[in-house]
């Protein structure tokens, strides 16, 4: 989960579905197409289309590739054959109309409090520092501890269309989930936006409670929180190099929609 590694300033290189982006890290420059779908019949004209693109991507030194792919066996395996792998994964599921929250034994779950700063500061950091560690390898460093701090200010100033969840063990922070609209994420944009749903936006909990079910409770609690304000369907996304994170939404019940495949070329 979490926002993509790259700048959001683009370049149109074809009419519809193919962007170059400058990527905002060391080791090349990116390009790729963003959640249009793809126009083709045949899947083999994907990879013809790809070999177009990718000429002058390379040309112009963007050497590092990404594809937002519909979750297609015979689509993946085209882009598979020009060199892609699995790197992020979107999914979604339907929101039960009723959800029983099961809190396992010594936590309880509310909302945060300014006074929990610093302790929130640590679990806000938890997902970040993970995605540093193989086998995901982020280039993205992790917020500093003032960034962070600002985040949950703004966080505890007040949205009340963002609902964020801590899980606390003897009082203390040790879990963070936040539900809010799909309209408020910029990845799930375009064909890969449903009509209306919840967006599960975050999810972490210290590597001490992880396995201690307080991850389950809070996901069961962001599906009662979404079934009360009527959204159908509730969608995130992880990334695939993440074993913890690509586990666990598929055990809850979320289908993968769209993949994001991506390609070095150096
Ligand atoms: C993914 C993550 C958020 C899950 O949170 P968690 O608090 O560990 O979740 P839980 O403890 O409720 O559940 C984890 C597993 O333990 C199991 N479990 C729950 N209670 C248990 C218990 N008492 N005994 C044994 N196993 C238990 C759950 O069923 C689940 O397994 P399953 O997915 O095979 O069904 C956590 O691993 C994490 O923080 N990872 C790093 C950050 C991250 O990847 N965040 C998600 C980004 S998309």
């Amino acid at each position: 989960m979490g926002p993509p590694e790259l700048s959001r300033s683009g370049t149109a290189l074809s009419s519809g579905t193919c962007w170059a982006r400058r990527a905002t890290t060391p080791g090349g420059r990116t390009s790729g197409s963003r959640s249009r779908g793809h126009a083709v019949e045949e899947t083999e004209d994907a990879r013809d289309l790809y070999a177009a693109a990718a000429e002058h991507w390379v040309e112009q030194e963007r050497t590092r590739h990404y594809v937002l792919v519909p979750a297609d066996e015979a689509l993946v395996d085209a882009w598979f054959r020009v060199g892609f792998g699995g790197q992020h994964a979107h999914g979604i599921r339907e929101v039960p109309a009723h959800t029983k929250i099961a809190v396992p034994d010594r936590f309880e779950i509310r909302q945060p409090q300014e006074s929990e700063i610093d302790a929130l500061i640590e679990v806000g950091l938890a997902l970040p520092r993970h995605q540093q560690m193989a086998p995901v390898f982020s280039e993205r460093p992790p917020p500093s501890e003032e960034e962070e701090r600002q985040e949950w200010l703004a966080i505890l100033a007040g949205d009340e269309e963002e609902q964020v969840l801590i899980g606390y063990l003897g009082g203390r922070p040790v879990a963070c989930w936040s539900v809010t609209s799909v309209e408020r994420s910029g990845m799930h944009t375009g064909l890969a936006r449903p009509g209306r749903a919840a967006f599960l936006g975050f999810a972490a909990t210290l590597p001490e409670s992880r396995g201690s079910g307080i991850g389950v409770a809070l996901t069961d609690a962001c599906f009662a929180w979404a079934a009360e304000h009527g959204y159908p369907a509730m969608i995130t996304d992880w990334r695939e190099t993440n074993l913890l994170a690509s586990r666990y939404w598929p055990a809850r019940g979320f289908r993968r929609t769209f993949l994001r495949l991506y390609r070095s070329i150096l």
